[in-house]
């Protein structure tokens, strides 16, 4: 990558009372990039955009912008602007007014604020409510107005904390576009916070997994699918089966991973991945990875169907292996495959070319 535009370097949060919110971050965002800070309640999104816009001081660590630390300038020096989760809009003022804000600390001229704020309306597709009230906006527009607040200032990194959770789903999803579109026709460089993963899949360049403090993953978004780098991130991305297996003998260049109690040898991988022979591992497949097969066959997984439900274009099937171990399926709905019921054995084998990560314990 080239030289980043906002470095975290070993960036560590201890808060009053000795709670560990941030342990060593490092991150480099790139000029013009769209990254997504992705994870559970209380993992450090909000802490990490909030030391990034100079809220919150790190305990350690430092923040860098083209290279220069700026850990210890105030927020309102640094060339950033947050959208908070509720906006945060001076509801007394109109929107222009709101819009204006920044520009007239700035001591901007009222003729330039004019023609910022009437593009800026422009370009969150709000022209006609420079005038307008807060209170007589919907959810949707007063977002566009936070955004419009925030990029008007031409900053060099706009922060986002949860912008669209507000919303209801389909608008979310149309404001999810727009976000892509403003930030792509602006080279603005977005960082967003999000526990929505589909949101982040959809929208993000890369995207920052985080978990208790620290970071599991930073890779775009179909990396992070395909090949998850821990067994956390494979739970939080997407539905993934998790199997217990153990590697066993290994023939003409595939791993062969048998499934307890039984042990049946029921996946074959290629095996360039190096295991310990005799360890268990768990195995990271994708409902949508599995087909159904005959019940037998030496890489074929037996089941029984626990359950059946509707997914659109196809049946998300649970089933039950030997031992236990529950799992999805997603089967395409056509001919026989679509009258699967509850109690039926039916076998299951892994897409050819698939290969499932493969976690050690
Ligand atoms: N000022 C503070 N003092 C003490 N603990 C704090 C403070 N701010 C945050 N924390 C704790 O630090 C952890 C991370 O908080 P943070 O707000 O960054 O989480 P988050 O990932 O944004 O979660 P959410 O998705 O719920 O917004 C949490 O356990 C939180 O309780
Ligand atoms: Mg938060």
């Amino acid at each position: 990558m080239a030289e980043a535009l906002l470095r975290l370097d070993h960036v560590s949060k201890v808060f009053a009372g000795g709670h560990v919110g941030l342990e060593s971050i490092d991150l480099d965002i790139a000029q013009g990039e769209f990254l997504s800070l992705l994870g559970p309640s209380g993992c450090g999104k909000t802490t990490t955009l909030r030391v990034i816009a100079g809220f919150e001081s790190p305990t350690q660590g430092r923040v860098l912008l083209d290279g220069q630390d700026m850990t210890a300038l105030r927020p309102c020096d640094r060339p950033i602007n947050t959208v908070f989760q509720d906006y945060a809009l001076f509801p007394h003022m109109n929107v222009s007014q709101n819009i204006a804000f920044g520009l007239s600390l700035r001591r901007v001229g009222s003729a330039e604020i004019r023609r910022r704020v009437k593009e800026v309306l422009e370009l969150v597709g709000l022209p006609d409510k420079v005038q307008a009230r807060i209170g007589s906006l919907s959810g949707g527009q007063k977002q566009r107005v936070a955004l419009a607040r925030a990029l008007v200032c031409q900053p060099r990194l706009l922060l986002l904390d949860e912008p669209l959770s507000a919303l209801d789903a389909s608008l979310r999803e149309h404001m999810q576009t727009e976000l892509k579109r403003l930030q792509k026709e602006l080279g603005t460089t977005f960082v967003m916070v999000t526990h929505d993963q589909t949101e982040a899949l959809s929208i993000s360049d890369r995207i920052v997994v985080m978990n208790a403090g620290r970071i599991e993953q930073i890779a775009p978004p179909d990396v992070l699918y395909d090949r998850p780098a821990t067994q956390f991130v494979a739970s939080f991305i997407g539905t993934m089966n998790l199997l217990r297996a153990l590697p066993t003998q290994k023939q003409n260049g595939r791993i062969r991973f048998a499934i307890g109690p039984f042990w049946q040898p029921v996946i074959a991988l290629d095996g360039t991945t190096l295991l310990p022979p005799d360890r268990a591992v768990t195995l990271g497949i994708r409902p949508e990875d599995l087909v159904l097969t005959e019940l037998k066959g030496d890489e074929v997984l037996n089941t029984t169907v626990l359950s059946v439900a509707f997914h659109g274009r196809s049946l998300r099937v649970q089933v039950e292996a030997a031992g236990g171990q529950a799992l999805f399926a997603d089967i395409p709905r056509e001919g026989e495959q679509a009258r699967l019921v509850p109690g039926q054995a039916i076998g299951l084998a892994l897409k050819k070319d698939v290969r499932p990560p493969v976690f050690m314990h």
